[in-house]
């Protein structure tokens, strides 16, 4: 997450309100703060007067842009989140943190089959996994990262497909893996091999894509497209989710 000191603290997310008024003090930067104790890390550094500049999306736990790490007063530990759901606690030690190298590989999904031979072609650097479950404790989206990384060594595309479903790629696991392996890469490999030659034919998406090229949601995605941004939002917020 990148950050640089902002002219007021006004981009405090909603958290002037005056009914906030219970306090923690975090350090960010090494800076004591005080800020509201319903704040995560994220408006909690922007209450503090920062900018966030780069490592930041959605802001609802979905794009995994803003992997931060954190220590506790005390506690040698460092723990690690995102930092737009992760709320704030009394003597928290917030850092930024520079982003991890990881090197996509490049590689053409018809030449590769969905077996240990794609891994081995493409991500070889799973095979130095040593056991240690630091990825599995590190992700934020309690996914057993360690489970999926022994699936990619064996080559069960199906088995890493849907151990690392919900990964956001915040690249976590890849910041405190000892065997510096890539897993959201491989975990993207493995979806794609998975989506190319072992998921079921879907008749109903035929359906829906036929529909779409027939133009039948035009309309609707004009509509959307004129609204400005508040109307929008409360449209997304109301819709039908499962
Ligand atoms: S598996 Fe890794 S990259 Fe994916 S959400 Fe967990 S920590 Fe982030
Ligand atoms: S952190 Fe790296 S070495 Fe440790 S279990 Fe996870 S993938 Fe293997
Ligand atoms: S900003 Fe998207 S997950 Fe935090």
């Amino acid at each position: 997450m990148g950050i640089a000191k902002s002219a007021s603290a006004a981009a405090s997310g909603g958290l002037s309100d005056p009914a906030i008024d219970r306090k923690v003090t975090v350090y960010v930067m090494g800076k004591a703060c005080e800020v509201p104790a319903t704040a995560t890390i994220m408006g909690a550094i922007e209450y503090a007067g920062h900018q966030i500049i780069r490592g930041a999306g959605c802001r609802e736990g979905y794009c995994g842009a803003c992997a931060t790490i954190y220590r506790m007063s005390g506690d040698y530990k460092i723990r690690t989140g995102l930092a737009c759901t992760t709320m704030v606690e009394e003597g928290m030690v917030l850092a930024q943190i520079p982003s991890v190298p990881a090197e996509k590989v490049v590689y053409d999904i018809e030449k590769l089959k969905p077996n240990v031979s794609a891994v081995q072609q493409t991500y070889p650097v799973v095979f130095r996994c040593v056991a240690c479950n630091t990825c599995t404790r590190s992700c934020p989206q309690d996914i057993r990262v360690m489970d999926y990384v022994q699936a990619a060594k064996r080559g069960d595309i199906a088995a890493i497909t849907e151990l690392s479903y919900y990964c956001v790629a915040c690249g976590l696991c890849m910041l405190r893996c000892p065997a510096e392996i890539t897993q959201p890469l491989v975990a993207t490999l493995a979806k794609r091999l998975y989506g190319r030659y072992l998921s079921k034919n879907s008749p109903e998406l035929a359906v829906r894509v036929g529909a779409v090229a027939d133009g039948r949601y035009d309309a609707e995605y004009a509509e959307l497209m004129a609204l400005g941004r508040s109307a929008l939002s409360d449209r997304y917020y109301a819709r039908d989710t499962e």
